[in-house]
């Protein structure tokens, strides 16, 4: 769709690219992320107001290394390059990049040596500011028409301006909240270089998409997957204001949600909302599935295959669906997108990507494509949806199979449900729930010895995680305060048989990530 008050983003493969599309829009500007060989296409359809070129792992010195389209180049709108973007715009502009012997990583201090649109109301000439490198090129002669706007030990080029043709670049990273200004640096291209107003909202989004949606589904008919997750039931509420009755809901229940999630999820469905509703018992399929199985890629891959193989079902039931809606979000889209010429490594497989088996001869219905976590929330209170409930930590769609390291059974999904309430419930009578991004707990295949009055025990050892985070991307271990973790132990080993051991879990992401697997 055309969509010309945006800014598109071309990915060359860096592992924070969304976070670019981020900072666009937290600065009231929609923006979309396209892999640099469908560039070409994207720019022609979207009809952008501007371009951000991305970092990548290529090198530019490199033969075959990618490009940005000539398109982008001739077009003659406003351009700004981060890291490997900054690297191909001089090259293919005339300038010059060379490999670098070292590289820079992390932290790093520039020095601003002139103004430019990106500093208006932010930095002045003379200030030295905190930024994120990372690179292993640099640029060592700039193209025609560029003059250097900021300086650093490492990059003498670490901001370039070519403010006749509004074509900015940088050596550093500015969407990681490690370059503390930079989300202000991104606003400014957005606002005072391209000259967009920044009102882009939710309310727009809604009806924009409402009208999507029907244009789309027509009067077919159409099966919304829900798992249980706010992102499900926030794709749900939206397609059935698009077209009411003419969407079925089908919950699965795998057997590996939380204690209570089927019961609210029917409940907020059929009774608040009088939605259309079959919710099928698949915990047999899922359990028997899941025997034996250990590598965590597999598991998801059984779960993602399974779900799909209870919706066909269903819809051969139903009869007349030809469309199957899901809640994939922006996040799931990019991450595990695998670029050809300079990966993007696919860390994990998220159960809810990869699209219908040609078999199922269903069209995909996914409404929340574009947005990002915190922008569904907003959705979903925009539609109404109770607090408590869009307020509540992502879940996984894999749910507590990979929260069980090793194989899952009912047994080890009973044990670990009774643990994750118990430490949920006292997440939240500590009042800290909203101060915590996600928190659960991880039931390990590791037993230890015990003892519990005079006996020995020999029982599973379960690990606590809760961590801070922004997006997801990155996270931060949550420090509890004084006593809560003694007690939240000392329930969960007398009130859970199976448990006799409890250990807290400090990685951050990276190196860590946020599930287990
Ligand atoms: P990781 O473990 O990759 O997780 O640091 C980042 C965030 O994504 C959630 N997650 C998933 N969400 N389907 C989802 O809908 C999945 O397959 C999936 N795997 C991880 C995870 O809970 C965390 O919030």
């Amino acid at each position: 769709m055309e969509h010309p008050d945006s800014i598109l983003i071309v990915d060359f493969g860096s592992q924070v690219t969304q976070l670019i599309a981020r900072r666009v829009r937290e600065a009231g500007v929609y923006s979309e992320v396209v892999p640099f060989q469908s560039a070409e296409a994207a720019f022609a359809r979207i009809k952008p107001a501007a371009v951000i070129l991305s970092g990548g792992p290529a090198s530019v010195v490199d033969a075959g290394s990618p490009r940005i389209p000539q398109a982008i180049l001739d077009s003659g709108l406003p351009m700004l390059g981060i890291c490997y973007g900054q690297q191909a715009l001089t090259e293919q502009l005339g300038g010059k990049v060379e490999k670098g012997d070292s590289g820079e990583f992390g932290e790093a201090f520039i020095t601003v040596e002139d103004g430019c649109a990106l500093f208006d109301g932010l930095w002045a000439q003379g200030e030295r500011h905190q930024v994120w490198m990372s690179h292993g090129d640099k640029v060592t002669a700039l193209a025609p028409g560029f003059r250097v706007v900021a300086t650093s030990p490492g990059a003498p080029y670490a901001i370039i301006a070519n403010d006749e043709r509004r074509v900015y670049a940088m050596q550093f990273h500015p969407e990681v909240v490690h370059t503390p200004d930079g989300a202000k640096l991104i606003a400014n291209f957005a606002r005072h270089v391209v000259g967009l107003t920044g009102d882009w909202t939710m309310a727009e989004f809604r009806e924009a998409k409402i009208a999507e949606i029907r244009e789309q589904v027509g009067s077919g008919r159409v099966i919304c997957g829900l798992s249980g997750g706010v992102d499900s039931s926030v794709a749900a509420l939206l397609i059935h204001e698009a077209i009411g009755d003419q969407l079925t809901c089908v919950f699965v229940d795998g057997g590996i949600l939380r204690q209570g999630e089927a019961e609210q999820v029917v409940s907020l469905f059929r009774g608040h909302y009088n939605i259309p509703l079959v919710h099928v018992d698949a915990q047999e399929q899922f359990m028997g599935g899941l025997a034996g199985v250990t590598d965590p890629e597999a598991k998801r891959k059984f779960i993602g295959k399974t779900f799909i193989d209870v919706f066909e079902a269903e819809a051969k039931k139903i009869g007349g669906a030809e469309f199957l809606a899901q809640g994939t979000l922006y996040p799931d889209v990019i991450e595990s997108v695998s670029f050809t010429g300079g990966p993007s490594v696919t860390i994990k497989s998220h159960h809810n990507v990869g699209g219908l088996p040609e078999r199922m001869n269903m069209k995909l219905v996914e409404p929340l494509r574009e947005l990002f976590k915190d922008e569904v929330r907003a959705l979903g209170r925009e539609l109404g949806l109770p607090d408590v409930f869009v307020g509540r930590h992502p879940f996984p769609g894999p749910g507590l199979a990979i929260r069980i390291p090793g194989e899952v059974t009912k047994e080890r999904c009973d044990i670990l449900r009774k643990a994750d309430a118990i430490y949920l419930e006292e997440i939240r009578n500590a009042g800290l729930y909203d101060a915590i991004w996600q928190a659960f707990a991880v039931l390990l295949p590791v037993r230890s010895v015990g003892v519990m009055g005079d006996g020995r025990t020999y029982d599973s050892v379960l690990a606590l995680r809760a961590v801070t985070s922004v997006d997801g991307m990155t996270a931060q271990a949550f420090d509890f305060p004084g006593d809560f973790l003694p007690r939240v132990t000392t329930r969960i080993i007398n009130e859970v048989k199976g448990i006799n051991r409890v250990v807290y879990d400090y990685t951050s992401k990276p190196p860590g990530t946020i599930e287990w697997e």
